[in-house]
């Protein structure tokens, strides 16, 4: 093994070396501990506004164990930690800053290898990303999912209960007070949201990447096993520095097309095609909205769980997990074998052999819970770069439609008039809503799933088309059309669309079109006006650098990578 970065700090018998020891002696550090061994970062997003990280204090304990008997050094450190239910504007307009933190803290303090603590939406992405413009030896540890709510007698799932019930309010299903009386029965033990939401969907992500050990996505975050696992991962980050298995030998372009497949077949969120799309960019994997149509829209879904079905993470866990998943992608030929993953295993090694208990909630390839079910990418006039809808928790009847648009020209407009008992719409109109996206909001909000029209729910109807250049929740569901690229905000043709307009989706071409002709279109441009950009601060530097979403919604000069090393000393 080559000399370790650390010891670029804590190596010398000099000044600088006096300096970098003992300063870290006065937390009652002994000093053999300065010796050479592989010190270990671990890059923690705990936070008490961030819950469903909060008990990440906790699993760094466990870690640091693992640590400590394979030989290594835990050193942990805070990074911004981005809660999705409290922070504002959205969470998503500070994944790339929580990035840079990671980044810069990774690289600027002595670490040989990192152990990434991810849970709630963005802190996946934001810590893979930021690491990977790093590259050293790093492994991911997931928080967990909560365990399954109930309510009433019945099993709620965190986020898409919310949907439901508040559709069903609003409908007169049921009352206010009943609703509330849901919130203490939703999100009751610590962990993340126990849907397939972005948060689980990531934390497949990590695994099929081979980011993590096996089984990382779906141990219950209050299940023992969790904490095992978080001693293990220590354990094993210590050798994969000693191995000088870096990064970039696991996120390879193999790892990416296992994470789109294992997306497609897990029914995941939307949400992961822009992570990954800027994670592959921050470590020089090529990979674009073509590839998920290519190699996942065609795939089964095999995974029964809301929103796409019925079962939640517990059961998911208690039937195989992610495991059980990819040995019937394996088996069907839909795995690259071969991808190297955190153990130091191949994919397939790891996942040959892996049970599967309950065939209900993770289905056999040849019988699919929802055929043709993965994400699949759409192109037209009125998305040149592209939109994605999740066909999984799509209506089939709504796949092939021709609606009269109902436009919004941004979300307070949407709020302002979509309660409006004269707003002229039934369930066959298209609703759009613009200056959403990366851009317009800024930030990119989850506001794609535009709830429905009071009056179109009290005739019982429960979905319709939806169009816009924002995201969804990955605990959301419908007939969304999402992430059109461009967007309004940066003079896509979304911004050209008006009320009374006709809109074709057709699923089956892959084609969302604007029937105007291009003469009025080009009248349309010619009157549109730009948005006012936000006066100072990162909301300022965000608009200016991000990039759309079909390219990963990074910041342009974030893409790449510098690698671990630093130019100058700082004594
Ligand atoms: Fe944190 Fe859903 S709100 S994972």
């Amino acid at each position: 093994m080559k000399k370790l970065r650390s010891q670029g700090w804590f190596g010398g018998q000099d000044k600088d070396g006096f300096t970098h020891r003992s300063w870290m002696k006065n937390q009652g550090y002994p000093h053999d501990l300065f010796d050479g061994r592989p010190v270990i970062g671990i890059c923690n997003t705990w936070s008490e506004f961030t819950p469903c990280n909060g008990h990440f204090r906790d699993l760094a304990e466990w870690v640091k164990r693992g640590i400590w008997e394979s030989g290594g050094f835990p050193l942990e450190f805070p990074v911004m930690s981005l809660g999705e239910t409290l922070l504002r504007p959205t969470a998503m307009l500070f994944r790339n800053l929580a990035s840079m933190d990671v980044e810069e803290s990774i690289r600027g303090n002595p670490m040989d290898g990192v152990v990434l603590l991810m849970g709630c939406d963005k802190t996946t992405p934001s810590l893979l990303m930021g690491a990977a413009s790093c590259n050293l030896p790093t492994i991911g540890l997931s928080g967990g999912p909560m365990l399954t709510g109930r309510f009433r007698g019945h099993e709620l799932g965190s986020g898409t209960g919310v949907w439901q019930m508040s559709e069903q309010v609003r409908s007169g299903e049921i009352t206010n007070d009943e609703f509330m009386e849901a919130e203490s029965c939703m999100n009751r033990s610590k962990g993340h949201c126990m849907t397939m939401g972005t948060a689980s969907t990531m934390a497949n992500m990590v695994e099929a990447l081979g980011m993590s050990l096996p089984g990382n996505a779906a141990i219950p975050a209050v299940d023992a096993r969790r904490y095992t696992l978080a001693q293990l991962t220590g354990r094993r980050i210590v050798e994969m520095v000693r191995e000088e298995l870096v990064m970039s030998k696991i996120l390879t372009r193999a790892a990416f097309e296992n994470a789109i497949r294992a997306n497609a077949a897990i029914g995941g969120s939307t949400n992961a095609v822009i992570h990954l799309i800027a994670l592959a960019g921050r470590i020089g994997v090529s990979l674009g909205l073509d590839d998920f149509g290519k190699l996942g829209a065609k795939l089964p879904c095999l995974v029964d769980l809301q929103p796409s079905g019925k079962y939640l993470m517990e059961d998911y866990f208690y039937a195989g997990g992610l495991p059980a998943v990819l040995r019937e992608l394996g088996e069907a030929g839909e795995l690259n074998r071969e991808a190297l993953t955190a153990n130091g295993k191949s994919m397939w090694e790891n996942v040959l052999d892996a049970p599967c208990w309950n065939r209900d909630v993770i289905h056999k390839y040849g019988e699919p819970f929802k055929p043709d079910a993965g994400i699949t990418v759409l192109r037209g006039n009125l998305a040149p770069n592209g939109a994605v809808i999740k066909l999984s928790a799509a209506s089939p009847h709504l796949f092939q439609h021709t609606g009269r648009v109902v436009a919004f020209e941004n979300i307070e407009d949407f709020h302002a008039r979509i309660n409006d008992e004269n707003l002229d719409i039934d369930e066959n109109c298209v609703m759009v809503l613009k200056n959403c996206g990366p851009r317009g909001y800024p930030g990119m909000a989850e506001v794609g799933n535009m709830p429905l029209p009071p009056k179109v729910l009290r005739k019982g109807i429960t979905d319709m088309i939806r169009i816009s250049d924002a995201r969804m929740s990955g605990t959301a569901y419908g007939t969304v059309v999402l992430h059109t690229s461009p967007e309004a905000a940066a003079g896509g043709p979304l911004a050209l669309v008006e009320s009374g307009d006709t809109i074709t989706l057709d699923v089956a071409n892959q084609r969302v079109q604007l029937n105007v002709e291009d003469a009025t279109l080009a009248a349309r441009r010619a009157k549109w006006q730009a948005p006012e950009l936000p006066k100072r601060g990162w909301e300022r530097l965000y608009v200016e650098h991000v990039l759309q979403a079909h390219q990963g919604a990074d910041l342009d000069f974030l893409v790449g990578a510098s690698g671990a090393e630093v130019k100058r000393e700082s004594h």
